[in-house]
């Protein structure tokens, strides 16, 4: 029986927002990759790509989704590269259910700018462009790893959280 939750898709679809929703909602613990390998590497994501480069990033990204995989009854959000690997899918597929959260390319490139994270490959003269290319380019990734998928469009965190909860109860 898989515990955990696990959500996975593009930069700026609500992983973060609608995941503290919904382990609030279920009791249980918010668990964030990006969060847990800056604090492992003692400094912040957009500093790891420039320091260290991409393929370090992933490295330890790896690494991360190897060790919350372990984890049982938590709700964990992945960074929107994470399952691009495909022994991260295999390392979530053990304990999580996967959702796919998606949401429109205009919902992304505004709610990027909203949260005041830096996102190093988001940074280019035509945001939106480029987040359309990455986003087609992925998008059958994120499907192929994904037991459902939930749209978040016009929703607040909590209703995609609902939608969530909806989802994962047939899977008991
Ligand atoms: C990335 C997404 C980011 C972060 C890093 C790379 C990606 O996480 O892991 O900047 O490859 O899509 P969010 O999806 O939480 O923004």
């Amino acid at each position: 029986m898989k515990s955990n939750i696990a959500l996975i898709g593009f930069m700026g679809t609500g992983k973060t927002s609608v995941g503290l929703a919904l382990s609030e909602k279920l009791g249980t613990e918010f668990v964030e990759v990006d969060s847990l390998i800056a604090e492992k590497a003692e400094k912040s994501i957009p500093e790891i790509f420039s320091e260290d480069g991409e393929a370090a990033f992933r490295k330890l990204e790896k690494e991360m989704v190897a060790e919350v995989s372990l984890r049982d009854g938590v709700v964990i959000s992945c960074g929107g590269g994470a399952v691009l690997d495909p022994q991260n899918v295999a390392s979530l597929r053990r304990s999580s259910v996967i959702v796919l959260l998606t949401a429109p390319v205009e919902e992304i490139v505004h709610r990027v700018a909203q949260d005041g994270e830096a996102r190093p490959l988001l940074d280019a003269p035509d945001v939106k462009a480029r987040a359309r290319d990455l986003l087609r380019s992925r998008q059958p990734v994120y499907l192929r790893a994904a037991d459902y998928v939930v749209d978040t469009s016009g929703l607040k965190p909590e209703e995609v959280a609902e939608a969530i909860i909806d989802c994962v109860a047939e899977e008991a």
